[in-house]
Formats: C-alpha cells, structure tokens, sequence
C-alpha cells in the first residue's frame, strides 16, 4: 500500500511468498464491444502541478509554495514546480493536444491562491479570472467541455498558517471560494469537482507528512482532517444548490481508492479486505452517498474500541453531530473516482508491534503486499491490476446504490520516450475492465486519463512521467510531444473499441 508504514510494507514481501493466489481475471480483449456512444473521454491534469507562472499575473503563495521554496530537500529530484508544463502561458497549446486527441472533455483546477492570492475574497484577482476565463473560452471554441476540480491541495498559505484543515473554518474559506469560482466561470462550466482526494489530503499531508503541509498527525490529525473534508465539501454543494441552482450544472466529491483483495479465504482476510475499504473510501464515501448518511459503522467501532484500549475516554473519530450527518449526506451529483493500484492484504498476528499507537494504520491494522507482476520498470508507487478497478467499480455500484460514476483519474507512469509500452498496456488493460463493468451494469459515464502532458508529481517532482504528451523540462520553453499511449488513447476515442494490435510510430499522428 502506497501510503502505508515501512514495517507493514517489510512484512508484506516476506508474505508473498505464502499467499495463496485468487484469480480475478477480466475478460480478453473483444473488438465486438465498445464504447457507448454517450460515454465522455477526457483528461485531466491540477493547476499547481501544470500552470508554472508561480509568480506572474498576481498570484499568491499555496502552502505547496512554501514548503518548496524554503526547504530544498522537500521534493527528492529537487525540480520546483516554478515553470512546470508553462500552461500558464501555453493555454492554446494545451487545448491543441486536447484537440488532437479528440477527447470530449478537459478536466483542470482551478489555483485558489491565483484567484484569491490571500485566500479570502477580499480581494479578487482580475488577471486570474481572466486567466481561467481564457482557457474556458478556448476549450468551448474548441469543442471541449471544461470540468473543473475547485480544491486540487494548492491551499493558499495564509490559509494554511490558520490552521488549514485542522480549522473548523476552512469549510467557510472553500466555501467563499466556490462562491467566486461558480460566479465567474458558472455561466460556461456546468460539472463541478469540489475537493481533490481527501484520504490523500489527509493521509499524506496530515497523517504522515509527506504532503504539504507535512504535518504528522497519524490519529487525530488524519481523522479531524476527514472530517474538515466532509463539511467543506458539504458546505461547497449547498452554496451551488443555495445560490447558483439556476446555472444547470452538477456537483460532486473525487475520492481515490486503490482496490484490496484478501490475500487467503481465511475470514481475517476477507474482513481486513473489507476494511481497506471502508478506510480508505467508506470513511468519505458513506456519510455522502449512503441513505443514511454518517461514518460507517466499522469505522466507528474499529476507532471507537482501539480508543477504548488505549484509555481515551472518547473516540479519536470525532462524532458528527445529527445536523452535520444531514448536511453532509446526499451532497453529491456522481461519484468521482480516482483509481490506480491494487494490493493483497491480510489480518493476522504477524502484524502485532507493526504500527505506531495510536494511529489510523494501527486502528485499520491490516498488512499489504503487491504481486511482481503489477510493478513495471518505472512505476514506482503504482501497481497495475486492471480487474482491481473491474472490481472496485462493482463495489461502488453495491455499496452506494448505483451512483452514476466518473472516472477522475486512472493512469500509469513510464520512462522517457515515445514508446511508453508499459502506459499503453495500462490504459488498454484498464480501459478493458471499464467495458467488463458497463456489461455488467455499472453506470460508469466518462473516463479521463491522467495526465494530458508530463506534471510536476508533488513530492516526486519529475521522477513520475504519467503524461500522454512528454514534456521536455529542460527546455525553458516547455515543448511536448506526443507518446506512443497518447496514439493509442486518440484511436480508442475515435473508434470506440480497443484494439490491442494497433501499433502506431511517431509520426502516425
Ligand atoms: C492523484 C492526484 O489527484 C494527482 O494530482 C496526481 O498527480 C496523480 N494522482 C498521480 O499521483
């Protein structure tokens, strides 16, 4: 598991050893099934990670900013995010590879500290509204539906000194921003995406501190951080439905889950297989798409009784209150899923001593490992299994009564180059369980690849190459070219079927 402590991680590879393999397969590839004619494709990329121009046309400083620019050693390839893919500047281009695609969609964020460089919309910041308004204006002359995510972790810094997620209050600052964002650009853009991956915020920024604003706060922090998510998300939707229902457009949350299959048919398995889930996806999921709303329960009583042992005399999950539960639930039009990895997991003794107390890994408690088979040469943290994603969209369908689902994110990394073999393999594989879950049902609706081009990959800078376009970041320029896989993306748009014999070279663009 990407986000899990080293000594879990340890224990997983000298477990692979002993587990006994399931077999979740997808079906082959079938040019006879394709794509509804309805379904969206897209892709998608976040302002901080591709618009560079950090200090031009008034823009603020995001916390993301800060921990850069004052400590060399935060990012390991030691890039900066200052110029990244220069979109910025190079809107147009970035609507000409969009074009050349054919994609239908364009999924972007939106810099809060761009618009609103305190954070605050005591002032408003004309040359970022124009900005965004530019590139909205582009994509539409273009043929392309603008999508935007209005919270992609570029928390304004003044913000974040105030205590950012841990403050009760940054559902009124999300809040005051989407009231600027839906009155600027409301009139053209009709599907919003409130808030980026909250288990990501808040394992990564706030649990383990990998993230800005690296605070390490394993049980309280993560948990209280969640709980921030839910309200501001909340406060997001009923702010559109409140004061913008006229504009016509749809609001929704994007939650990641990496998909986990019990790693034995032992019960432990099963049930640590199941509470991957729910802490991992149910913790956001639940108290928005179920009926009636709130925390799971096995999330409460997993907390609730680790707490317990531990001597609080409450749970480290703070409660929500019955009119949070109401506020919170049914506040989303589809289901955003983000999706890349999958992993085995277990429950059993060897785990004892293997997580901090108190912590979430510690109350969740389950062990992880990956097969060899869903590493490639370059993929650092993702573990390609696509029946994971067959089998989570399935989940998702059982456990939140058939929403209507959006693929924020799927994608893969490969080396420098045009042949990205491995990406290719990815989509395809990937792409192929979204036809395996639309016959079986499934209401999935559109799909957008991450990434269009090469982005600066937070905390790995440019050691992640995920774009379909390549960016040459020695280049103050920023040039692009397109890969092997953004061929292959654009052939699968155009014919709706997936070919696993189309084999394009460079100049077949
Ligand atoms: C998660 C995030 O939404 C995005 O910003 C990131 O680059 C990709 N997935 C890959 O890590």
């Amino acid at each position: 598991m990407k986000y899990f402590g080293k000594t879990a991680l340890l224990l997983c590879f000298i477990y692979i050893t002993s587990a006994a393999k399931l077999k979740h397969t997808n079906k082959e590839f079938n040019q006879n099934r394709s794509f509804p004619a309805d379904f969206l494709f897209g892709a998608a990329t976040a302002a901080f990670q591709v618009e560079g121009g950090w200090n031009q046309g008034g823009r603020g400083w995001s916390m993301w900013d800060y921990h850069i620019e004052t400590d060399s050693t935060f990012i390991f390839d030691g890039t900066t995010h200052e110029v990244a893919a220069d979109s910025y500047n190079q809107y147009k281009r970035d609507v000409g590879l969009l074009k050349e695609l054919g994609v239908n969609v364009y999924r972007f964020s939106v810099s809060w500290p761009r618009i609103l460089p305190l954070g605050t919309p005591d002032y408003v910041n004309p040359e970022g509204i124009a900005y965004y308004n530019n590139l909205i204006d582009e994509l539409l002359a273009n043929g392309i539906t603008p999508m935007i995510t209005i919270y992609h972790w570029d928390l304004p810094l003044r913000l974040a000194e105030l205590g950012g997620w841990l403050n009760e209050d940054i559902a009124t600052w999300l809040g005051d921003y989407a009231r600027v964002v839906y009155q600027n650009f409301g009139d053209r853009v009709k599907t919003w995406l409130t808030i980026n991956e909250p288990f990501i915020i808040c394992s990564l920024g706030h649990a383990f501190g990998k993230h800005a604003p690296r605070i390490e706060s394993p049980s309280e922090g993560f948990y209280e951080c969640g709980r921030n998510v839910l309200l501001a998300h909340a406060r997001m939707y009923h702010i559109y439905y409140d004061e913008f229902k006229s504009q016509g457009g749809k609001v929704g949350v994007i939650l990641n889950c990496d998909m986990a299959f019990p790693s034995t048919d032992s019960q432990d398995d099963a049930e640590a297989a199941e509470d991957y889930l729910v802490f991992t996806l149910g913790q956001y999921a639940h108290p928005i798409y179920s009926p009636q709303g709130n925390y799971p329960q096995r999330l409460i009583d997993r907390v609730g009784n680790a707490s317990a042992l531990e001597g609080y005399k409450q749970s480290r999950l703070r409660p929500f209150t019955p009119e949070q539960i109401n506020y919170i639930r049914g506040t989303s039009d589809f289901f955003g899923l983000n999706h890349y990895s999958s992993y085995y997991v277990y429950r059993n003794d060897s785990l004892k001593d293997s997580f901090v107390v108190p912590s979430f890994e510690g109350d969740l408690y389950i062990g992880t490992y990956t097969d060899p088979d869903w590493t490639t040469e370059s993929s650092m943290w993702i573990y390609g299994f696509a029946p994971g994603l067959y089998n989570l969209l399935l989940h998702i369908k059982k456990e939140y009564n058939d929403p209507t689902i959006y693929i924020t994110e799927n994608g893969s990394v490969d080396k420098l180059g045009f042949y990205d073999e491995d990406k290719v393999a990815y989509f395809r594989g990937y792409l192929n369980a979204v036809l395996d879950a639309l016959e079986e049902g499934v209401d999935v609706r559109m799909y957008t690849a991450w990434s269009l081009m090469d982005t600066f990959e937070w905390d790995y800078g440019y050691l992640m190459r995920m774009g379909l376009y390549q960016l040459d970041t020695d280049d103050p320029n920023r040039p692009v070219f397109p890969r092997k896989s953004a061929l292959v993306y654009k052939e699968i748009i155009r014919s709706r079927i997936i070919d696993p014999n189309y084999n394009p070279e460079p100049n077949d663009l």
